[in-house]
């Protein structure tokens, strides 16, 4: 049998954390045939709601849970972890000025980087859900200067899930025969979903929608917008969803995108298509064997590059921002 790999969650006890643990717990993060023991960080408070959480999963009886550990300390959590969910993090609340959210974010997301890089694995990878995801992404690595820059990554699945979505609905064909879609920028409202390069069916999406208006008033604000949507009509933020798509990051990350397809990911940028280096940006991303690899050589035209440009920008600022904050 396999030796497990030790997946580390945090915010365990929140509706994120409920809907992925069952998940990673029954195989669907890394494979079928590969045992995982679960590492729960949680805030003190919350300590008591986690053990509830590990209670179902004991009572699940998931043959590929080896163990599960429970802990409020980073240090603790993270020691040997292989792969590291990230997903508690501060909300902005009411008044919430954009420098608060980020020095509290920082307050969460610098030392868990440090105890990253302090205890984790040598073959650690960090996938960070929490919001604004690119940013406290940026944080953790700034914290974990000996691991490799690139195991540091932001959440920009479920915007690549949503617009795939979209676009299956606005043509008819099915969601499996969409490829190549490519979520640019910041996980938040300037996002940019780009189907210039998709092909739904072998043909080029843009053609087969052909409907330049849907697109620019639709499309991406529809796909942009959709975490305000779901809140308007669910009372509370997308979490089955968003656990899906870190499940969803993950396997592609460790296992492979499929041939002639990509994924999009947020990820530190070596400078390609004009993204500051450094920056962690989503781009098209395909993976093999653990590692990934930006995709090169996509032609981008001027209402992709306006949108792409806006987005990196606030990007920029926020880097600037927790700059001066001295979180990086
Ligand atoms: P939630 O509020 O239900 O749960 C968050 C949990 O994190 C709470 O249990 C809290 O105690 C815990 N937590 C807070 N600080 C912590 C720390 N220092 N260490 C460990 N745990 C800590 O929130 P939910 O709905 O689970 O969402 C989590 C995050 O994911 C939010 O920041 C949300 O904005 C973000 N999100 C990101 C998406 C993406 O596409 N990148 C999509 C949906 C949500």
């Amino acid at each position: 049998t396999r030796t497990p790999v030790n997946v580390t969650v945090t915010g365990a006890a929140g509706q994120i954390g409920y809907a992925l643990l069952f998940r990673i717990a029954s195989g669907h993060l890394l494979g079928a045939d590969v045992p995982v023991n679960l590492r729960l960080l949680e805030i003190t408070p919350a300590l008591k709601a986690a053990e509830g959480t590990a209670m179902e999963l004991d009572d699940c009886a998931f043959p590929l849970l080896n163990s599960i550990e429970i802990s409020d300390d980073p240090n603790v959590a993270f020691d040997g972890a292989n792969v590291a969910l990230l997903v508690g993090a501060r909300p902005r609340t009411k008044g919430m000025e954009r420098g608060d959210l980020l020095e509290a974010n920082g307050g969460i997301f610098k030392p868990q980087g440090k105890a990253i890089n302090d205890h984790a694995a040598d073959d650690i990878k960090v996938l960070v859900v929490g919001n604004p995801a690119n940013t406290n992404a940026l944080i953790a690595q700034a914290a974990a200067p000996d691991v490799p820059a690139e195991r540091f990554t932001a959440m920009t699945r479920l915007d690549h899930n949503r617009a795939l979505s979209q676009l299956a609905k606005k043509t008819g064909a099915p969601v499996s025969d969409i490829k190549r879609l490519t979520i640019w920028g910041n996980h938040s409202a300037t996002q940019y979903p780009d189907i210039f390069h998709a092909e739904i069916a072998g043909k080029n999406a843009a053609d087969v929608v052909s409907d330049q208006a849907w697109l620019a008033d639709d499309f991406i604000p529809t796909v942009a917008k959709r975490g305000a949507a779901i809140i308007e009509a669910r009372g509370a933020s997308s979490a089955a969803s968003a656990a899906n798509a870190a499940i969803d990051h993950v396997h592609t990350w460790v296992n492979g995108t499929a041939a002639g397809d990509w994924t999009s990911m947020g990820i530190p940028s070596d400078g390609s298509y004009g993204v500051p280096e450094g920056l962690i940006s989503s781009f098209p991303v395909t993976a093999e064997n653990g590692t990934y690899k930006i995709v090169q050589g996509l032609e981008i035209n001027e209402f992709s590059r306006a949108r792409i440009d806006a987005s990196v920008k606030e990007l920029t600022e926020e880097r600037e921002a927790v700059r001066a904050l001295g979180l990086i």
